[in-house]
């Protein structure tokens, strides 16, 4: 029999620039695996992968854009373990995370470093938890708001911790880390895509990594976990999505532009110089689709706990 013609839209797609929305501040570490990710599927796809920023309230305006994108495959999102937190931080989402979105993949999971500005009154681990404790009341920590991964990781800090610290959001840590280096802000958990540099640079402090187990790129850098922080382990996730009702043609097109552009050579390379972990096995729909079923109930539980909500 025939194999019945894939659809028009599938035919040849994409035949024109694909659209990745991220929903973080340019520069970010959401920002760093967009772009290198956008030039190594460019490649397998043909096409040019155009990256747009759509920051604010902790990437729910990113993600609500491409909830609400035509399914023709040339929108997609690049968003992180944010994608299982907001629904229990935004009671008025406006988007359904369960119903209004295609998985595509996971694509690299990035660990956390817990850094202060760079005369920051403690030299490590120890003497940074004693005195954000002692001096909570007069310390200030970034985020790049609420259901941002900065944001999960100052939750679970704060809350291991024992005290509450002010939280300055922004549109994403890229803003963070600049006013990190102005000393207008005093601490920040971030991932390593961000702060690698400017730890290697000496322009920040580095305390912590919030790793299971150390970096090979900070050997020196202990684990929360190992700092008396029992279980305080969070590594950031991220994935590739598309709008609900796009294609299988098309969805399959793109996860193996996905599986083409994480086992890129100079993309590998490009996360390993930042401490990024390539998920190029889990680029699949199911991986992803179960991820964020189990993370979205393991936070949401987290989360109500806690007691936070963002509206
Ligand atoms: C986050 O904290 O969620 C990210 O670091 C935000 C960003 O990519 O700027």
């Amino acid at each position: 029999t025939l194999a019945a013609a894939a659809p028009v839209m599938a035919q040849g797609f994409p035949t024109k620039p694909v659209t990745m929305i991220v929903p973080f501040a340019a520069g970010g570490p959401t920002d760093v695996v967009a772009r290198a990710l956008a030039e190594s599927m460019r490649k397998s796809l043909g096409q040019t992968v155009v990256v747009e920023n759509v920051g604010g309230a902790g990437g729910t305006i990113g993600t609500a854009r491409v909830a609400h994108a035509k399914n023709d495959g040339y929108t997609v999102l690049l968003m992180h373990i944010g994608f299982s937190t907001a629904p229990a931080l935004y009671r008025k989402l406006s988007y359904n995370q369960a119903t209004d979105f295609q998985p595509i993949g996971l694509t690299v999971e990035v660990p956390m470093t817990m850094i202060g500005r760079d005369n920051f009154p403690a030299n490590n681990v120890k003497e940074f938890l004693a005195y954000a404790k002692a001096n909570a009341d007069k310390l200030s920590m970034a985020n790049a708001g609420i259901g941002s991964a900065s944001h999960l990781c100052g939750l679970m800090f704060l809350s291991t911790l024992g005290a509450n610290i002010q939280t300055v959001p922004y549109n994403g840590t890229a803003p963070a880390m600049n006013d990190l280096l102005g000393k207008h802000v005093d601490f920040m958990c971030d991932q390593t895509t961000n702060t690698t540099g400017q730890i290697k640079a000496g322009k920040v402090k580095a305390y912590a990594v919030t790793s299971m187990s150390r970096l090979p790129s900070f050997p020196d850098l202990p684990t929360l976990n190992e700092s008396g922080m029992k279980d305080f382990t969070v590594g950031i996730w991220h994935g590739l999505w598309a709008p609900k009702g796009t294609s299988p043609e098309i969805v399959a097109k793109l996860e193996s532009s996905l599986k083409a552009g994480l086992t890129d050579p100079a993309f590998k390379k490009h996360m390993a110089d930042l401490g990024a972990i390539v998920l190029d096995d889990k680029a699949t729909p199911a991986a992803l689709d179960s991820l964020v079923k189990s993370e979205t109930a393991k936070w949401g539980a987290v989360i109500k706990k806690a007691g936070v909500y963002a509206d």
